[in-house]
């Protein structure tokens, strides 16, 4: 009798303790919602979905691998020098955390109600963005685009006709892959010459571009896309001008591809809807700011240079900032210094990462004083070391747009300040 009693009050210590072990329902789904979701559903940009416990359970090693790396969610900027509006980084206790439940043999645990409390504030919401907004106007490409067998990555330009009647401001800039295999990133800029209408894939290789680059664009720099940065959208009540007779400029940038590939890529905008509207404005930090020139990085070497601006002649509210660098890249870093001395944080990567370029957009608008200096520094690994050397044995290597060239460029959006800007959230 008495050991009937003891095998039942074990068994009941068993069965609770295992009750409050760590399981999926409870501890992880939450994480993936938060976290990966954005990219692991069904139609988002990752090569896999996430969405339920069977995905992540499958494959629990290799999210375990992946995340106590931090190789995902892929988020390279560096939390302790700036916060961002779309920062994705899990803490330390979530890694432990994932850890925990692999090597407690995933259990699944019970199902939480369908409803996602979890994803409840705003912020987090965005994340989660799988449905294209309602949009104003989607342009294509003209026709389908045919690539033929590549050994190697190609740079295509095209011609988005929109000849707009009157000028408008964009709100949102959603950029929509047509070939997720092929399309690696892709560049959009504003023409309003009509200089390049009739581009249609031509190569950056293909010496006749050049009669398409007579006059100076618009917007050379309206929108970078790459994986997970698919849309940017302007603080409410600000937009980027389009001036009446616009056309836009695809420059997409095609991974090698062994078979005969086709693809159709489109954007879509929308409008700012609003009766007064703060135009936003792109600063662009280039190659002719470095103040160590050349811009030559040495085989062999792991040189940095620096970038400055002239002082900011007003006050000014930066939005988002968007470093570029190509494969040799390594480590970036940009803040201002005020004229009292201050330094603002802009951004700092650590750990450069050309398939990951992101615009990090700041938690609110960040005041930069008139008179500011904007910094910037980059540094560049044309060793062996360097598992991206495009080149092996390494060569010298100089500016250029092709990925095995280099650039050294801050795109960073910004409104002339108003007062109060500081406690606007983005
Ligand atoms: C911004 C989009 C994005 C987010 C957010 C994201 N992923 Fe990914 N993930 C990708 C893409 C794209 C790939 C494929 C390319 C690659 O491996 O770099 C990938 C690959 C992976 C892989 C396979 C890695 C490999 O080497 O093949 C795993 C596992 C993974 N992700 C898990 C996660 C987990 C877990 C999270 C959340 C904690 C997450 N991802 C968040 C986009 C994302």
């Amino acid at each position: 009798m008495k050991f009937i009693f003891i095998y039942l009050f074990l068994s009941w210590f068993v069965l609770s303790a295992l009750a409050q072990q760590i399981n999926y329902h409870q501890h992880i789904a939450p994480i993936i919602r938060t976290h990966c979701l954005r990219c692991h559903h069904p139609a988002g940009i990752a090569p896999f979905s996430l969405e339920t416990f069977e995905d992540v359970a499958s494959r629990g090693g290799f999210v375990q691998y992946v995340t106590s790396t931090r190789y995902m969610p892929p988020f390279k900027a560096d939390n302790t020098f700036q916060h961002y509006k779309n920062e994705n980084l899990l803490s330390d206790l979530e890694i432990e955390k994932i850890t925990q439940w692999v090597a407690a043999g995933k259990p699944a645990g019970k199902r939480i109600k369908a409803s996602h409390p979890e994803v409840a504030d705003e912020h987090q919401k965005s994340l989660v963005v799988s449905a294209p907004v309602q949009s104003d106007l989607r342009i294509g490409m003209r026709n389908t685009f045919h690539m033929p067998e590549m050994q190697k990555e190609e740079f295509r330009y095209f011609h988005l006709p929109l000849q707009n009647k009157e000028e408008k401001f964009i709100q949102t800039i959603r950029f929509i892959p047509g070939n997720k295999k092929l399309v690696h990133h892709s560049r959009l800029m504003i023409d309003t010459t009509g200089a390049i209408a009739g581009i249609n894939g031509i190569s950056e290789s293909d010496t006749s571009i050049y009669q398409y680059q007579t006059k100076p664009l618009a917007d050379p720099f309206l929108f970078g896309w790459v994986p997970g940065n698919d849309e940017i959208s302007f603080p409410k009540g600000t937009g980027k001008r389009l001036h009446a007779g616009s056309d836009f400029i695809l420059n997409m940038h095609y991974a090698p591809t062994p078979v005969p590939a086709k693809d159709s890529s489109s954007i879509q905008l929308t409008y700012v809807d609003a009766p007064i509207i703060r135009e936003v404005i792109t600063l662009t930090l280039k190659e002719d700011q470095i103040s160590n020139l050349p811009f030559i990085i040495p085989a062999n070497k792991i040189p940095t240079f620096y970038m400055r601006t002239l002082p900011l002649e007003e006050d000014v509210s930066f939005i988002s900032v968007m470093p570029h660098m190509h494969l040799l890249g390594k480590k970036f870093k940009a803040f201002a210094i005020t004229p009292a001395g201050d330094v603002i944080p802009l951004v700092n990567i650590p750990e450069w990462d050309f398939n990951w370029q992101m615009t990090y957009v700041f938690k609110k608008f960040l005041k930069v004083p008139k008179g500011s200096i904007i910094y910037a520094e980059g540094q560049y690994d044309n060793t062996r070391n360097n598992p991206k050397n495009p080149s092996n044995p390494p060569i010298d290597v100089t500016y250029g747009w092709g990925t095995k060239d280099e650039m050294m460029n801050l795109i960073i959006y910004y409104v002339k300040y108003q007062v109060g800007d500081e406690d606007i959230p983005l």
